[in-house]
């Protein structure tokens, strides 16, 4: 199994990046540092592949019709049969509430901090690389961490709320951004929601659920 479908994916990551951040009104600073860390990652571990129920059903499903995104879920499908995919149990496991959302989302890091690195993802104290698949009918609840994060709807739809904004229908080829500490949650219907998440400061802080 190669890395060069591995290195294909984030490449094509850092150039979305940098395109968004020419998008009016975007967060150009956050997304230009973004593709700035992105571009630094350099593969170099062992594929570890490891499959989950939610992306054997969901990888192929949905269609897309951003040229962009259409892009890069090429990419995802490409580079998947080298990546560890994985449950979030780990962040969730314990709190009350969260049992449907754990067996409905799967995620698969490329750059993460060392504690948490396998497979091809690199271990990175600055940037974290992720990508996301929430199946449909899932709520993710109200949660925050410290870290900034851009997200990146590369296929599906989802409605997604940040801060105290109104729930908003987010689709292929959208840039969200949470500041640190600010609250988000995403709710699929009846398609799945895949996404990019990169975290450009304090990759290692932790996921809280919010719950008022
Ligand atoms: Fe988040």
């Amino acid at each position: 199994m190669s890395l060069q479908n591995v290195a294909a994916l984030a490449d094509h990551a850092r150039q979305v990046l940098e395109n968004g951040a020419n998008r009016p009104f975007a967060p150009a600073v956050e997304l230009r540092e973004g593709a700035e860390l992105v571009s630094t990652l350099a593969f170099d571990g062992t594929p570890e592949p490891v499959s989950q129920p939610v992306v054997d059903r969901h990888l192929d499903q949905p269609s897309v019709r951003a040229p962009e995104a259409a892009e890069m879920l090429a990419r995802l499908r490409a580079a998947s049969p080298s990546l560890t995919w994985g449950d979030i149990h780990d962040g969730y496991g314990g709190e009350p509430g969260m049992e449907h959302f754990c067996r409905n989302y799967s995620y698969t890091p490329l750059a993460v901090p060392a504690r948490w690195a396998r497979g091809v993802a690199v271990p990175s104290p600055d940037v974290g690389l992720s990508f996301t698949i929430q199946a449909p009918g899932t709520y993710y609840p109200d949660h925050a961490h410290k870290a900034v994060e851009i997200y990146y709807v590369i296929a599906g739809k989802a409605l997604w709320k940040r801060g105290g904004e109104p729930w908003i229908e987010r689709y292929p080829g959208d840039i969200i951004l949470h500041t640190a500490g600010m609250r988000h949650a995403m709710q699929t219907g009846d398609e799945p929601l895949i996404a990019m998440a990169v975290w450009i400061t304090d990759v290692g802080s932790g996921i809280v659920v919010v719950r008022a």
